[in-house]
């Protein structure tokens, strides 16, 4: 057995030694990702085995997270980004690849909510000519953001911003908008490893969305609208069911849902300026 599991369940036994009763059981892999994180300090693991019981994100209290094979940092600042967001990130490479190709520029990408930056910052990373702006109501969640860039080198522009109010006005309308948006409510969920108090436990305004379960990509997708923006628009929908999106989509000038796996969405679209009225 590795050294750092008997430190975890040593620091297990004292907890319930203290308590006089057994912790309920850890979901399965918790046990050893914080033991693979809290190496052998039997103190320390002490300290995260109660946070985890609370109700604390595993990468809350480990401090960090992977995401294709990089290793972002977070705290309670910031939102634990999804795993199934990698495929929006699939998405958006191959769209902006295509775009590069066929207009011999370098595209222009604004993450809308970039949270602690893992999206933005491995677009930046795997995308190196691409320019990413990454805008987010919540200063707490950029300054995580912006820490992530500076420890994997990557230059991120970062804007505090509801929507696009904050837009750069030096900058012209991105090319791409995307973003994994707050969505849903507590009946959807992605898994029984994610559940309601994993929610719940991230900060308030990345969870779940002003106004109804696709209320934040509506509005989104109308603040492109008044903007007369013809952004290609890619937002994460999660696994909220087809017929919501479709309303949704109604107001846009070409839309597509994406399902990239089955029971997971995206959604793709254009607005016309029409809309905006
Ligand atoms: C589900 S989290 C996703 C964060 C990040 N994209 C990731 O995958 O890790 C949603 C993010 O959207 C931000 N957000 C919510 N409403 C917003 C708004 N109106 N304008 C800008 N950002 C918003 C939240 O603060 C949060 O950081």
């Amino acid at each position: 057995m590795p050294r750092s599991r008997t430190a975890a369940e040593a620091a297990l036994a004292q907890i319930e030694s203290e308590l006089g009763q057994a912790l309920p059981p850890f979901a399965p892999g918790d046990l050893d990702a914080l033991a693979a994180a809290g190496g052998g300090d039997v103190r320390r693991l002490k300290r995260w085995l109660k946070r985890r019981t609370a109700g604390e994100a595993l990468a809350h209290v480990i401090g960090g997270f992977e995401f294709r094979g990089r290793r972002f940092a977070i705290d309670k600042r910031a939102y634990v980004t999804d795993p199934e967001v990698t495929h929006l990130v699939d998405a958006l490479l191959r769209r902006a690849r295509a775009h590069a190709a066929a207009s011999g520029r370098p595209p222009l990408l604004a993450e809308i909510g970039v949270g602690c930056g893992t999206l933005a910052l491995t677009l930046r990373a795997e995308l190196p000519d691409a320019q990413v702006v990454g805008l987010d109501l919540d200063p707490d969640a950029l300054a995580v953001a912006a820490a992530n860039a500076a420890r994997l080198g990557l230059p991120l522009r970062l804007v505090e911003s509801d929507l696009f109010d904050d837009w750069p006005a030096d900058l012209p309308a991105p090319d791409f908008i995307y973003g994994d948006p707050p969505w849903g409510d507590s009946t959807t969920l992605y898994d029984a490893d994610r559940p309601l108090s994993h929610y719940m436990a991230m900060p308030p305004a990345s969870s779940f969305p002003l106004g109804g379960r696709t209320g934040v990509h509506a509005q989104i997708l109308r603040a492109a609208a008044v903007r007369g923006w013809a952004s290609e628009i890619w937002l994460n929908a999660g696994v909220l069911p087809r017929a919501e999106l479709e309303a949704l989509a109604g107001s846009a000038a070409r839309w597509e849902i994406v399902t990239p796996r089955p029971g997971l969405s995206l959604l793709c679209c254009q607005m016309a300026p029409a809309a905006a009225k």
